[in-house]
């Protein structure tokens, strides 16, 4: 994967600038040509000699050194990069960056960039935590740029909490991921549902769940950010859409119902995330219904399963779908995927601290119709994303 690609790092000046230097060693000794950038302050840390000799490469330190051949040199590092990563990334480049300053040579190359960049964090907990940071992290994200998030532990300064380098193990699946992933769903069209679906009781009531719409969103970015043309079929959320996707909001099953099949001939995949309510009130009241009585009995009625129909008519697409369990995981998964005529089926057991509605996290069993079960660890949602889109590729690839 690595070898042969044009990794540029960018190192700002962070006590973990050390373990940077075992990272250009691992990528160089895997056959990534590593071009290394050093900020003066991380100069404070690790000499560039450090990087020079572990990448192979003199290290760039200064905008204006002038190279031999008259060339732009932060234009040519950009242009020449299969990916950028910031690592350590200070408060500081993060801010610059996030704010469209380019006053130095890690700034302008990232400005100049038309690759993928992924910004490694690392400073001190309160530092991470505090709002002006978080929202800088928050633009970069909406604006397409990866992250590998800092773990939790001991800092550097004695405190404890989020701040520390990730781990390099981290770091490194995440460039294989990106650097294999690149424009591989390039010229495909990818549905993705997600959210709650609210149906009315009357005109101030509704029964829904617990569904944030943060899976749903993670596998529209990744698909997005791969290539694909993206429909995102979404019930209420608060969720901001990633860029370049086209949303259709729905409110209740059935307008998700209509949504979805009105787009289902134009599109090569389909990904069910959203968690559809099975019932509806059978009449939704016209005026807000009165507390006269002591009990309240509504009738519900059945909302169409919309992926059991994609299951039925379906022709060249590929339909994922998800299961939410609180028991019998494995059991209810399988008979899903076969009863819903699917190629994959991704079950994840909501009870679990870190699966399921509104968390970062997911734990999710990837279960085939050849009775195939893949149980992947905790992971981010957009990792559990991308992992679920290389399974869509990998079937595609066995259909041919
Ligand atoms: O949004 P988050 O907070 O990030 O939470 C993510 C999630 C828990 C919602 C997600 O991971 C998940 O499990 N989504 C599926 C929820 C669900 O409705 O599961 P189900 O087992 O009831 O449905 C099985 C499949 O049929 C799902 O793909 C569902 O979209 C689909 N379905 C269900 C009912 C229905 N009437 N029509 C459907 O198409």
């Amino acid at each position: 994967m690595l070898s042969g690609k044009n990794i540029t790092i960018g190192v700002t000046g962070g006590i973990a600038v050390y373990k940077v230097a075992q990272l250009v060693s691992y990528l160089a000794a895997a056959g990534a040509s590593i071009r290394v950038m050093m900020t003066k302050s991380a100069q404070e840390f690790v000499t560039p000699l450090t990087f020079q000799t572990l990448s192979g490469h003199r290290v760039y330190t200064d905008l204006f050194e002038r190279p031999a051949g008259g060339t732009v040199q932060h234009i040519d590092l950009a242009a020449s990069s299969d990916l950028v990563i910031l690592a350590p990334a200070t408060a500081n480049i993060i801010g610059k960056i996030a704010c469209g300053i380019a006053d130095d040579l890690i700034s302008t190359v990232v400005m100049a960039a038309g690759c993928p960049v992924i910004i490694c964090p690392a400073m001190n907990v309160n530092m991470y935590n505090n709002r002006i940071v978080q929202r800088n992290l928050a633009s970069l994200r909406d604006l397409g740029y990866h992250f590998v998030e800092p773990s939790v532990g001991r800092l550097a300064c004695g405190a404890e909490g989020r701040g520390r380098l990730a781990d390099l193990e981290l770091i490194i699946d995440r460039i294989n991921s990106i650097l294999a992933n690149e424009g591989d769903f390039k010229g495909l069209s990818v549905m993705v549902t997600a959210g709650p679906t609210v149906e009315p009781v009357d005109p101030v009531r509704y029964l829904t769940n617990k569904s944030s719409g943060k899976m749903g969103f993670a596998l529209a970015e990744a698909a997005a950010r791969r290539g694909a043309r993206v429909i995102l079929v979404s019930g209420p959320v608060v969720l901001k859409p990633p860029a370049g996707v086209e949303v259709v909001p729905v409110q209740t099953a059935a307008e998700m119902h209509i949504a979805v099949m009105e787009r289902f001939s134009s599109v090569d995949v389909v990904v069910m995330c959203a968690a559809v309510a099975d019932y509806r009130p059978k009449i939704a009241a016209t005026q807000k219904i009165k507390k006269h009585e002591e009990t309240l009995t509504i009738e519900l009625e059945k909302n169409p399963d919309i992926l059991a129909e994609l299951g039925r008519i379906k022709k060249h697409q590929l339909l994922v779908g998800f299961a939410a369990e609180t028991e019998d995981l494995e059991k209810n998964a399988h008979q899903k995927v076969a009863a819903k005529n699917l190629e994959l089926l991704v079950a994840n057991d909501v009870t679990l601290p870190g699966a399921g509605f509104s968390t970062d996290t997911n734990i999710a069993k990837l279960v085939f119709p050849d009775g195939r079960v893949i149980s992947l660890p905790k992971m981010d949602k957009l990792d559990l994303a991308h992992r679920i889109l290389n399974e869509v590729i990998a079937l595609r690839r066995a259909a041919v």
